[in-house]
């Protein structure tokens, strides 16, 4: 059965959801599910934009002929050539051999490299400000290279005012039938989702999102439709600013992240009592985190909306934690930047070893302070050494209250 949507006169939803895939990219855990949006507009020309993840293939083919209802389909935009968008194209070429294909240079290599039809004789290929009228409809393509891969283009429907914006913008999560942003109470139901998706897939690229940001701000936009998560259709300036903060590398919270690992609950214990002494000092909303039960994708989330993170760690087999040193290496490769971080160690007969291979990491990124006071447990934390805890605290809340 057909399961689509109308978003506005002549424009249709005709992606669909997976709830039973356990990990996006087989990487992410999405246990909320995840949305492959696709667009179909209607017109006199009749222009589809992206195509969905070969699992949810079937009824994304069926939303495409339901919508057209026995009309052609003449154009197929492809955006984007990752897999969980591009899988269906081979087929609608068999259903619709009239469609032409409207892609750029970078997309049709990756095309040739994916699939084996002749794309070169289906293909338009557009450059950076062509349009293309479909009727009343008039579309413009806006290059936006690692805005998630380097082929990436966003297209913007100048009529609608209506930016398709590929990975930008997205998120993991199914709709669950509130495909708009305001069916929902965003902040609350999708935000973190959002800024996990957004940490994970595209953080690492903060430069090019901050691109497209600059080329979008120059169009004037009424609606927003990603690839993933919910249609924007008002008050885009509130996922525009979470999106110029995220990819400035600027933390949405100045407060405290701590990540820990605990073999046997002495470092545990420490941060419990570290917590306690922040709250009491007045910091508030922080977040703790077991890096043993956290999938590291959730810890690099919470990074880039931390000002302060504090790295609790014990040693393993003569080196990190290595959840922890996953962690480290995981906010390296996405580029994090600009945060404040305070380290324990944790170690019975290695003392040192753990903060040595923490700063290794840490230097190696960009506008990093590592604070002054540490604490080296040796196995487990005495009443006596509570002064530690204190010296790392207060200088916590006094790098805070100067920010
Ligand atoms: Fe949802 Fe970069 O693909």
């Amino acid at each position: 059965m057909q399961c689509t949507r109308k978003i506005k006169e002549n424009v249709y939803w005709v992606g669909a959801e997976d709830r039973r895939l356990n990990l996006f990219e087989n990487l992410f855990p999405i246990p909320k599910g995840i949305a492959y949006n696709s667009y179909l507009i209607k017109d006199e020309k009749n222009i589809l934009i992206d195509t969905v993840d070969y699992s949810v293939g079937r009824q994304f083919l069926e939303n495409v002929k339901y919508i057209l209802n026995g009309e052609k389909l003449d154009y197929l935009i492809v955006n984007h050539m990752e897999p969980d968008h591009c899988s269906l194209i081979e087929e609608l070429i068999y259903k619709y051999p009239e469609m032409k294909i409207i892609c750029n240079n970078q997309t049709i290599k990756m095309i040739k490299q994916f699939y084996n039809f002749d794309i070169d004789s289906k293909a338009e290929i557009v450059k950076e400000g062509q349009t293309i009228k479909t009727g009343k409809h008039e579309f413009q393509f806006i290059m936006a290279p690692l805005v998630h891969w380097p082929e990436v283009m966003v297209t913007y429907d100048i009529t609608d005012k209506t930016l398709y914006s590929a990975d930008a913008f997205g998120s993991f999560g199914a709709l669950n039938g509130n495909l708009f942003n305001d069916d929902t109470d965003f902040e609350k139901e999708w935000l973190a989702d959002a800024r996990r998706y957004y940490t994970n897939i595209v953080g690492k690229y903060g430069p090019q999102v901050q691109n497209l940001l600059k080329k979008a701000s120059n169009i004037e936009i009424e609606m927003i439709c990603p690839l993933h998560g919910v249609i924007w259709r008002n008050n885009l300036k509130y996922i525009i600013e979470k999106y110029d903060k995220w990819s400035k590398y600027e933390p949405e919270e100045k407060s405290v992240l701590i990540i820990y690992s605990s073999v046997y609950g002495n470092t545990e214990n420490v941060v419990n009592t570290l917590s306690n002494y922040l709250g009491e000092n007045g910091i508030k909303n922080m977040a703790v985190y077991d890096s043993s039960n956290t999938d590291v994708s959730y810890l690099v989330a919470e990074s880039f909306r931390y000002s302060n993170i504090v790295i609790a760690a014990t040693t393993y087999n003569l080196g990190l934690f290595p959840k922890i040193e996953q962690y480290l290496l995981d906010i390296k490769r996405q580029n994090l930047q600009n945060r404040t971080i305070s380290i324990i160690e944790n170690s019975t007969w290695i003392p040192g070893l753990v903060t040595k291979e923490v700063n290794k990491i840490l230097t190696e990124m960009k506008n990093i302070k590592v604070l002054e006071k540490t604490y080296s447990i040796k196995s487990s934390a005495k009443d006596s050494e509570f002064e530690y805890i204190k010296n790392i605290g207060d200088e916590i809340v006094c790098n805070l209250k100067n920010k």
